[in-house]
């Protein structure tokens, strides 16, 4: 009997993991990641990027053309341009565990976000865009580095 109920909840547990596993990964929100990431979280907050959102007019923040590249996820309770709009999707890769290992990180879904990532919101808006440039943007865009490559 008890061998069996603990056979039954084992099961179970399986089941979460691989529907867990099969599933795309949650937004956690920027948060989340402050708790582990402190100089990048703090650098990011105070420049544009975290801003995206408040620079829509009140009838615009619930535009899904203007959410894709103002908010995170295309999600107005993901405000802004957050860490998973460049990194991905943290539900899955934002244990110590895992972020501990780069090449795990990378499999739960972490992403090293290159020229294309921002081109994906630096190109095409259906609004006037500045000539965008990834090495300049780069230098005083992002975050600062802790381990700078
Ligand atoms: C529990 C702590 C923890 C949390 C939460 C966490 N990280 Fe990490 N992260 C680490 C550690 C530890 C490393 C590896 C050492 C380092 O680069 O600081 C790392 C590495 C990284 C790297 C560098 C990967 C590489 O090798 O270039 C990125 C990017 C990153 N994390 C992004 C995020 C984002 C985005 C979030 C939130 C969605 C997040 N992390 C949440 C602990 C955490
Ligand atoms: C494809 C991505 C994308 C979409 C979609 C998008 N924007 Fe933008 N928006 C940007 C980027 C990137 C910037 C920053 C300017 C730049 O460097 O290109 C920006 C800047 C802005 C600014 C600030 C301009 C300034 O002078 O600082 C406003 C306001 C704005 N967008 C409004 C909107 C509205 C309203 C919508 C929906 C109709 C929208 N955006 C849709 C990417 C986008
Ligand atoms: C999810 C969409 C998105 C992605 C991805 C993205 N950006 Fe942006 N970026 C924006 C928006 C929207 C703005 C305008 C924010 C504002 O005016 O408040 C912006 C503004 C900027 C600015 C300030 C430009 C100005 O004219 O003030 C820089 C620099 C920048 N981004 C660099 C980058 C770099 C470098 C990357 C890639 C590593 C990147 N961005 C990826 C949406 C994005
Ligand atoms: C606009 C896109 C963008 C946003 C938003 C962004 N990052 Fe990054 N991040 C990058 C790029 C680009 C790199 C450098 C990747 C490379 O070439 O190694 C990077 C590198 C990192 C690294 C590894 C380098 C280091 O500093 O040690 C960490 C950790 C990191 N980001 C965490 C975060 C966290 C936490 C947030 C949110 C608070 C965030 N990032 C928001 C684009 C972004």
């Amino acid at each position: 009997m008890k061998y069996k109920r603990s056979l039954a909840l084992f099961s179970l547990a399986l089941l979460a993991g691989t529907s867990a596993a099969l599933a795309d990964p949650a937004y956690i929100g920027a948060a989340k990641c402050k708790m582990c990431h402190k100089v990048q979280f703090t650098s990011w907050e105070s420049l544009t990027h975290a801003k995206a959102f408040e620079r829509l007019k009140p009838e615009e923040q619930s535009k899904a053309e203007c959410l894709e590249c103002h908010a995170t996820g295309s999600s107005a309770e993901l405000p802004g341009v957050q860490c998973e709009a460049c990194h991905g999707a943290g539900s899955d890769y934002k244990s110590l565990k895992v972020m501990k290992e780069r090449d795990a990180s990378l499999a739960a879904g972490l992403l090293i976000p290159d020229q294309k990532t921002c081109e994906g919101c630096h190109v095409g808006a259906p609004h006037e865009q500045p000539a965008f440039d990834f090495e300049s943007a780069r230098a005083g865009g992002i975050h600062e580095f802790k381990n700078p490559r």
